[in-house]
């Protein structure tokens, strides 16, 4: 949420900011800043140039553009807004009093109120409406000759989290940077630095970077760069080469990430299976899990902790683990769990599942178990991300860099990963050779049934048409397809914001079913398994009551199309991974309502991709 990029070095730092930003834009699109310092002669007299703009990246650019900033040293801000609407004055680099000192920041000052206050007492006079602000306005308070100190001092004060960059005008050859529960990483290049929420910024100049760490600052100078703790103990900091590819951050012939992404689904199951998958043995190898044969066969109970897409991931998982591998299992909310009393035994392995590794809640749940002395483990997709670092082991899902807000390849890594996890486990426990080689098998063909799915996109698409104009929609499914259909309202009312509410298909007549009449369709996740029967009563159930029905069902299923209006066929696979294939038709459904409406699909209003804040 937000994002931060910084450049010193000996280039024009405008077009690089802006670049860096457009990469970024995915975390925050309301508004967006740069603050770069201009060259003058003599250098004393230099001054900082900031212009913001309310609106996307590309407002900021012609305004930049007209400005024609020259200087080599900068830092810039794109913001989804937590303090403050988002206005041309709340957006970032905030100023302290003299115009002196820039602050680009993501996360939330908890304790700004009570600072402001004290700061205007004293004199200081604020501009925004922002949480923010007040970091500019105490770094000036501190501010004599060293900024990274003053920077320091400032932050003894505060209370929240921050990602945070800092230049000032006296200061040609530094930017200070600091780090607590909001990412910030630092590509190295020739004399030269880029600062950035993630390393898509940083991708096209470098591969070499250090991450920061809670708690850390770091002195950025063209010749080097040096890190402290808050408490002024000096770092040691690891360079480390980014694993990516600068082709995997481009959209390439899509119009659209989120599209690029679905259509990326059978690779995204074929890495990840890829080295792990046993065929032979009907099992998984997982390197880095982190757990012995002895803790898994003693593990009394599973729990997946997420939020958003990756906790329908963990409902999906759950019935993985239940039926595979024979372990009970809980999903919970990351923001409700990590308030909650934690009844966690020490046979009790935890899960933290997340796309980007940086989800605020997922990241607080995680501390919290592990304050408590139990081991967490993580499946994850960004390497490098906070909850990589801080996480006792796990599996990367390898999915690639996810750009389009809306998550979809990341939930078919999730769900790949955790069919891993569950059938190493079920191995171990009680799962016999034949049935994990069967399951093994049908996961092995899962990346050429998702191709057969992506095949019937014009179909879909032409569904869509047919139901694009409905303004509710009721999304149902029973076992591992009731997550589909959550997944699928989500999906749906994230990119094309009409109202769809996933519900248990058992659970609709106690409640939901009053909503149903002939402008309120359902879409059934209906694949062919034990509890068939039974959602094709609540279909008929929903067309007692004029509702149109769209199903989802296993190829060569006839007796469906007595029941629904319409129906998309996903093909045959083992009924317990049903679900890799009918959340894809369920991911276009809504992708071509929201493109038919002319939607801003990549970037959908009022969410961000990495959800920083609680
Ligand atoms: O990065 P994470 O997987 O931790 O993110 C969790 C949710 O914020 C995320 O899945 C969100 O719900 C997406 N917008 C769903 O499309």
């Amino acid at each position: 949420m937000c994002g931060i990029v910084g450049y010193i070095g000996n280039k024009s730092a405008a077009p690089i900011l802006l670049e860096g930003l457009k990469r970024l834009e995915y975390r925050g699109y309301d508004s967006a800043g740069v603050a770069i310092l201009e060259n003058t002669n003599p250098p004393a007299q230099a001054g900082l140039l900031g212009i913001k703009k309310s609106g996307r990246i590309a407002a900021l650019e012609s305004a930049v553009n007209l400005a024609n900033p020259t200087g080599n040293l900068g830092i810039a801000h794109t913001r989804w807004a937590t303090h403050g609407a988002p206005t041309e004055k709340n957006a970032h680099p905030h100023f302290d009093c003299s115009g002196r000192i820039a602050v680009a920041h993501n996360g939330i000052i908890e304790n700004y109120g009570e600072i402001r206050r004290a700061l205007e007492a004293s004199g200081h006079f604020f501009k925004s409406e922002t949480d923010t602000e007040v970091l500019a306005h105490l770094i000036e308070k501190y501010y004599q000759e060293n900024l990274a100190e003053a920077v320091r001092l400032a932050l003894r004060h505060v209370r929240g989290t921050y990602g945070l960059a800092v230049i000032a005008a006296d200061q040609p050859n530094l930017i200070v940077a600091a780090r607590r529960g909001s990412p910030l990483i630092l590509g190295i290049g020739d004399d030269e630095y880029f600062l950035a929420s993630d390393a898509s910024a940083v991708l096209s100049h470098t591969n070499q970077v250090i991450y920061l760490s809670d708690g850390e600052l770091l002195r950025i100078s063209r010749q080097g760069f040096s890190a402290i703790t808050l408490d002024n103990k000096l770092v040691d900091k690891e360079i480390e080469t980014l694993d990516l590819d600068a082709m995997s951050i481009e959209k390439g012939v899509f119009p659209h990430y989120m599209l690029k992404e679905i259509y990326e689904q059978p690779q995204v199951v074929k890495n990840c299976l890829a080295g792990r998958l046993v065929l032979g043995e009907g099992t998984a190898h997982i390197g880095g899990l982190n757990l012995t044969d002895a803790e898994i066969r003693m593990a009394e109970r599973v729990v997946f902790v997420a939020c958003g897409t990756a906790s329908y991931a963990g409902m999906v998982g759950k019935h993985f683990f239940e039926e595979i591998a024979g372990i009970p299992c809980d999903v919970c909310l990351a923001s409700e769990f990590r308030y909650n009393r934690l009844l966690i035994s020490p046979q009790t392995i935890v899960f933290v599942i997340s796309q980007s590794g940086e989800t605020a809640d997922t990241i607080a749940a995680l501390r919290e178990v592990k304050q408590k002395g139990i081991k967490v483990l993580g499946v994850i997709n960004v390497v490098g991300s906070t909850m990589s670092r801080e996480t006792d082991g796990g599996m990367f899902i390898y999915a690639g860099p996810e750009i389009g807000v809306a998550s979809t390849k990341a939930f078919m890594g999730q769900i790949t990963a955790l069919s891993l996890i569950a059938l190493k486990f079920g191995r171990l426990r009680h799962l016999s050779v034949s049935e994990g080689k069967r399951i093994g098998q049908g996961l092995f063909k899962l990346p050429s049934k998702i191709e057969e799915v992506l095949a019937g996109a014009e179909r879909i698409r032409q569904i869509a048409e047919k139901y694009k104009d409905f303004k509710n929609f009721l999304y149902l499914g029973r076992k591992a397809s009731f997550p589909i259909a959550m997944e699928g309202a989500l999906k749906l009312k994230e990119i094309s914001y009409i109202h769809a509410e996933g519900c248990a298909a058992g659970e609709m007549k106690h409640g939901p079913i009053a909503l149903v009449d002939e402008n309120f369709p359902s879409v059934f996740v209906a694949p062919r398994d034990d509890v068939y029967e039974k959602t094709i009563s609540n279909m008929e159930e929903i067309r007692a009551r004029k509702g149109k029905v769209l199903a989802i069902a296993t190829a060569g299923d006839e007796e469906i199309t007595r029941h629904a209006d319409d129906v998309v066929y996903i093909p045959q696979t083992e009924p317990c991974l049903s679900s890799f294939l009918s959340v894809v038709p369920l991911q276009l459904f809504a992708y071509f309502i929201a493109a038919s409406k002319g939607l801003d699909i990549d970037k959908p209003r009022n969410l961000a991709k990495s959800v920083t804040v609680e």
